[in-house]
C-alpha cells in the first residue's frame, strides 16, 4: 500500500494508475472490524482502493466528543498493511489539506432528513459530514464509495447529497458488524467504561425485542418499552427511538400508517455513561409476507 499526506500526491499516484472502477473508504480511523468489512467489499469490487483517515472537525458539534474521539494511526496503518495491495492508498490528510485556507466550503440543507434524529440532537453535525464527504470525494474521484449502514442516517443523506450534486459515484451500504453480545461495532466502543461495556448488548437486544413487538403492539407502546429498557439499566440513558421509513426518514407514530412496500428502520441513540451510541435494525411491516 503507498500512505499520502498531501492531495498533490495522493492525486498524482491515483492519476497514474489505469484501473476502474476505482473505490473508496472514508474513516475517521480508530478502525474495527465494521471499516473492514466495508475496506473488504471494496477490495472485492475494484481493483484500486483509497482508504481514508481524517477525523473531520466540521462534523462534531460537541468539543469534548472531537477531543475524546479515538485516534490510533499507527496501528490503523499496520491492519491496513496487512491486507491492502501494492497500489491502494492510504490518505492521512492534517487539516489543512482537506480544508485549505480559501477553499470555498458549501453549506447543505437537506430538507426533512437532517430534521430528525441525529438532526436533532447533533445540530450541525450532517453539514460537516457533507463538506467533508463531497471533499474527500472531490479529491479522489471515487467511482465507488462504502458506507456503513450503523451511520443509517448518514448513508441516506450521503445518497442525497450525491444526488442533489449530480456526482458520479456509486454509493455502496455496508450491513452493520457486530459484537457477539450484538453491539454494533464503532470507533467509540473503546472509550466506553468496562462496567457499561459489559452491559452494552441490551441496546440491540432492546432493539430486536421492539421489532418482534410489533405483530402484537402498536408504536406507542413499543416506544415505551424502549426507554423503558434502556432507562432502566444502570448508566444507561435514551437519547431517541424511532420507527422511520429508509427514504423519507419520517418517523411513523402508528402502525396503521406503515405501508407494505416500504422499508422501515428502527433507529435508537443512547447514552452509556459519557459515551453515545448509536444503530438500527429493520423492523418489518407486520403484514409483509415479504421477504426483502
Ligand atoms: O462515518 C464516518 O466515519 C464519518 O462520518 C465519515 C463518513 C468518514 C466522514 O467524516
Amino acid at each position: 500500500m503507498k500512505v499520502f499526506n498531501t492531495v498533490k500526491d495522493l492525486q498524482h499516484h491515483l492519476g497514474s494508475i489505469k484501473a476502474s472502477p476505482k473505490g473508496f473508504v472514508p474513516t475517521m480511523g480508530a478502525l474495527h472490524k465494521g471499516h473492514f468489512s466495508l475496506i473488504e467489499k471494496s477490495l472485492l469490487e475494484c481493483p484500486l482502493t483509497t482508504v481514508s483517515i481524517f477525523v473531520n472537525p466540521t462534523q462534531f458539534n460537541d468539543k469534548n466528543d472531537l477531543e475524546r474521539y479515538p485516534r490510533t494511526p499507527q496501528k490503523d496503518l499496520s491492519l491496513l498493511s496487512e491486507i491492502l495491495r501494492t497500489d491502494d492508498a492510504v490518505f492521512i490528510p492534517p487539516v489543512e489539506e482537506v480544508y485549505p485556507a480559501g477553499l470555498k466550503i458549501e453549506n447543505y440543507d437537506f430538507g426533512k432528513l437532517d430534521k430528525v434524529m441525529e438532526g436533532i440532537y447533533r445540530p450541525g453535525h450532517f453539514n460537516g459530514v457533507a463538506q467533508v464527504v463531497s471533499r474527500l470525494f472531490d479529491i479522489v474521484k471515487p467511482d465507488r464509495a462504502y458506507f456503513g449502514q450503523k451511520d443509517f442516517q448518514q448513508l441516506v443523506i450521503v445518497r442525497e447529497l450525491v444526488r442533489k450534486k449530480g456526482l458520479p459515484v456509486k454509493i455502496i451500504g455496508c450491513p452493520i458488524v457486530r459484537e457477539p453480545d450484538g453491539l454494533a461495532m464503532s470507533s467509540r466502543n473503546i472509550l466506553l467504561e468496562p462496567s457499561l461495556r459489559e452491559k452494552a448488548g441490551i441496546i440491540f437486544k432492546t432493539l430486536s425485542d421492539a421489532s418482534e413487538m410489533l405483530k402484537d403492539s402498536d408504536i406507542p407502546e413499543i416506544k415505551e418499552f424502549v426507554a423503558s429498557t434502556i432507562n432502566s439499566t444502570p448508566g444507561f440513558k435514551l437519547e431517541y427511538f424511532e420507527i422511520v421509513d429508509e427514504n423519507e426518514l419520517q418517523p411513523v407514530s402508528r402502525k396503521n400508517s406503515m405501508l407494505e412496500d416500504k422499508k422501515y428502520f428502527g433507529c435508537i441513540a443512547v447514552w452509556a455513561g459519557k459515551i453515545r451510541l448509536i444503530d438500527n435494525i429493520e423492523f418489518r411491516h407486520p403484514y409483509s409476507k415479504k421477504v426483502h
